[in-house]
């Protein structure tokens, strides 16, 4: 069982996209892992994700409406194996705040490349394909992870 956490900025667009897409294309591949999201910004803690995503992900049968916006704390640095930045300042605020030491592996979500921010963009359509593609490799990449030991 891999544990992995998926980062965006605030927690409520494209990492808890990623953690649903992630967790239902990973179960269709018959991998056995544990996903969660959280941001690395505090604006947004205790909020559902954000409607346009809510809707566009449901029209791809995506369920986020359970979800609540967190922000990523030192724990999550040991609690899980792989942390999954949504782009390149995700990357650079984890690598700030990670403790000493951390065991969690981290990489960005789409190997190399960032899924540019909705929020801003307001291409919902796009951020939610991108984020299907990327996690079709990140199964691949966990395969080959298990595959080499
Ligand atoms: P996300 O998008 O990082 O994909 O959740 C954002 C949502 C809100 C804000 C930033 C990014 N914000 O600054 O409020």
């Amino acid at each position: 069982m891999s544990r992995i956490l998926v980062v965006c900025l605030g927690n409520i667009c494209r990492s808890p996209t990623a953690e649903v897409v992630l967790r239902d294309i990973a179960a269709e591949a018959g991998l056995s892992v544990e996903v969660d999201s959280a941001g690395t910004g505090d604006w947004h803690i205790g909020a559902p994700p954000y409607g346009p995503a809510v809707e566009v992900a449901a029209g791809q049968g995506y369920d986020l409406s359970p979800l609540r916006a967190r922000q990523v704390r030192a724990a999550d640095f040991d609690d899980f194996d792989l942390i999954l930045a949504m782009d390149a300042s995700n990357m650079a605020d984890l690598r700030r705040i990670a403790p000493q030491g951390a065991r969690a592996e981290l990489r960005l979500y789409l190997g190399s490349g960032d899924v540019p921010d909705p929020y801003f963009t307001r291409d919902f359509d796009g951020a939610l394909a991108l984020i299907e593609d990327g996690a079709r490799d990140v199964v691949d990449y966990l395969r080959q992870k298990v595959s080499a030991v």
